[in-house]
């Protein structure tokens, strides 16, 4: 089949800066006319003609609404008698030659028609375009795929596209949808700053963007190749297993068998929450299939566009079902919980782990794991590169990385960070307060890779307990010997969500000006709580690359206690509407006999402290946070 390209003329659309992870608006604000298209192009032209010409690109995300429209639409029946509407309206403003009505009109059945993403790879002279199943693949399944999968002639993706919003809610009707897209490069990572800046730049200068109108509709539910010819030279587009590649990864870096040993004892049990997410896609196959699991162990793994409703954020707020069945709802549900339970986002890049009646905080999971990495992961046996966190994230880390005498790496908020130190082989486990946790196996952080590794280290602690009479090590056991080990940092987040963003910036204005002379704010810190410590140094956070000596300024206000407490504000990049202020409170207990308290009872002075000196309530009108993690 061979297809003509056309130019279509477009204008810049403000507001289309990449966020910390791509750009991320409501779904309503994706379906303006050339909204996605204007995205596409500008990356096209920031990646440079050159190099797309000829490239080999991934395109999918965790399925949520809308998705099959930027990667092609479903041609359905109701869109089928818009045609027919459209039609007709055409028809009659042919009649009368109203000109501006007749391209307005052009421009609606233009979007009802197109395969937004598929049609301008084609049209900007890309050789193939790679679709997992039904568009699906999680964003660690891409980044695997851009890394590992060789073609049947042996090509390799030159990057991708991710759609997704993460763990923003989808859908049609849901009160607060949004729709996201994002470009990996050659190595799985998301694009640097420098290829997101001229992105950006380049929205803003936009004139037209070739497409592929006549481009056929691809089955997406279909696993194939179709191929097609343009005046640029030969076009395909395979649609590929979404499970396939990542299930290989992870079974080159775990032990299968030991792992399916602990799943199938009967002191083990085990459940997993997709939340709706694209995670479903790979839970069957991975827990069930290969691990044999319990069917009755997954939770929510069917993937869907609005997320069941839900909002696909693993955290002890909105992962309701799961936090119940674990035992740590409000009410007991008389049932027995299982041992271990973990929970995905939509994207299943992120990961929140349980114990039996117990939650373990992100920082203490990616502390853990590197702990245990060497023993109980076979990736890891030779040893750990280094080890590396974002800023936010507790420092439980840095004390295992101390005490292992491993490189160690703070870096800002996002994932990209992590990315450059992995390239240049000086870290192997890192992870994020925001339930993010992974390792150099690919470029963005990996949920299911986290639960396999929680797996894997309660395998490994358990060799000699599932056989005979003893008792199981719990997730529990695991966490306590932790901390009675190297110090408990007592560790919650507060976020308030969609707040006046002007507002939100007057408060960060404030804490900024505050830190001008720490003895004022130690006078007002211990007119606030006098148990609280010293402030010994306040700032903000500013991180040079080691690797290409890049400078990200303004990347989060700290205030550091003498006795290693921290609170940190910051404003968060992942948002789609107001500001969402985060506010970072961690304190951290050498004494062994003093890790076993309630964290909300022993963060509350630093609590006090942290409320009243930002002022929170004055400048966002809330007297409680949306969100505790
Ligand atoms: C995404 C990034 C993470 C980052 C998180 C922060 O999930 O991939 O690396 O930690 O956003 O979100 P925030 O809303 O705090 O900017
Ligand atoms: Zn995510």
């Amino acid at each position: 089949m061979v297809f003509k390209v056309s130019l279509v003329s477009t204008s810049p659309i403000d507001g289309q800066k990449p966020g910390t992870s791509g750009l991320r608006k409501k779904v309503k604000v994706f379906k303006q006319p050339n909204y996605l298209q204007n995205f596409v192009q500008s990356t096209f032209n920031a990646l440079t003609p050159a190099k797309v010409k000829g490239a080999t690109l991934v395109v999918s995300g965790d399925g949520r609404y809308y998705s099959n429209d930027a990667v092609q639409v479903h041609y359905s029946s109701s869109k089928f008698w818009l045609y027919v509407v459209g039609f007709f309206f055409l028809f009659d403003m042919f009649l009368l030659k109203s000109c501006s009505c007749y391209s307005r009109l052009f421009i609606q059945i233009d979007f009802l028609s197109e395969q937004i993403i598929i049609k301008m790879a084609a049209a900007n002279g890309v050789r193939r375009v790679w679709v997992g199943k039904n568009t699906l693949l999680s964003t660690p399944a891409v980044s695997a795929v851009i890394r590992e999968r060789s073609g049947a002639d042996g090509s390799k993706a030159t990057g991708g596209f991710i759609l997704t919003a993460s763990h923003n809610p989808g859908g049609p009707t849901e009160v607060r949808p949004d729709f996201g897209i994002k470009y990996n490069m050659g190595n799985g990572g998301p694009a640097p700053e420098s290829i997101t800046d001229k992105i950006y730049e380049n929205t803003k200068t936009i004139k037209e963007y070739p497409i592929a109108e006549d481009l056929p509709i691809v089955d997406i539910s279909a696993i194939g190749v179709s191929s097609f010819e343009g005046p640029g030279g030969k076009f395909d587009v395979e649609v590929f297993d979404s499970a396939d590649d990542y299930v290989k990864l992870m079974k080159s870096i775990f032990d299968f068998e030991s792992i399916r040993k602990l799943l199938s004892s009967p002191k083990f049990s085990f459940c997993y929450d997709a939340m709706h997410g694209v995670a479903g896609a790979y839970a069957h196959r991975i827990f069930v299939e290969e691990l044999g699991s319990q069917e009755s162990s997954l939770l929510n793994c069917v993937p869907k566009e609005d997320f069941g409703g839900g909002h696909p954020d693993p955290n002890l707020t909105y992962a309701k079902e799961l936090v119940a069945r674990m035992g740590l709802g409000k009410s007991d549900t008389g049932v027995e919980p299982p041992e271990f339970g973990a929970a995905a986002d939509g994207d299943a890049d992120r990961n929140m782990i349980l114990g039996k009646r117990f939650f373990v905080t992100p920082s203490d999971s990616v502390a853990i794991i590197a702990a245990n990495a060497v023993g109980a992961i076979p990736y890891f046996s030779t040893g750990l590169k280094g080890v590396a966190r974002s800023m936010p994230t507790s420092a439980a880390l840095d004390v295992v990385a101390k005490s292992l005498n491993l490189k160690f790496f703070e870096v800002p908020t996002g994932w990209k960070f992590f990315g450059n130190l992995m390239d240049a082989g000086m870290c192997s486990v890192c992870g994020e307060e925001s339930f993010g946790t992974g390792s150099d196996h690919i470029r963005e952080k990996d949920g299911i890779w986290a639960v396999l590794a929680w797996l894997s280290i309660l395998a490994h602690k358990n060799k000699e307990t599932l056989d005979g009479d003893a008792e199981l090590v719990t997730v529990e056991d695991i966490v306590r010997k932790h901390w009675a080990t190297y110090g408990r940092h007592y560790y919650t987040r507060y976020d308030y969500e969609n707040v006046d963003a002007g507002k939100a910036k007057e408060l960060m204005e404030h804490l900024v000006k505050l830190q001008s002379s720490i003895p004022e704010v130690n006078k007002m810190v211990k007119g606030i709580r006098s148990d609280v410590s010293n402030v010994s140094s306040a700032d903000e956070f500013e991180y040079k690359d080691p690797v290409d000596g890049s400078i990200s300024k303004h990347q989060g206000i700290r205030y550091l206690f003498e006795d290693g407490s921290r609170l940190v504000f910051r404003l968060s990049g992942t948002g789609s509407e107001g500001a969402t202020i985060r506010l970072y409170i961690e304190q951290y207990e050498k004494d062994a006999s003093k890790t076993g308290r309630e964290s909300h009872e022993a963060l509350s002075p630093l609590v006090d402290v942290a409320l009243k000196l930002s002022k929170m309530e004055e400048f966002t009108g809330r007297s409680a946070p949306t969100v505790i993690t």
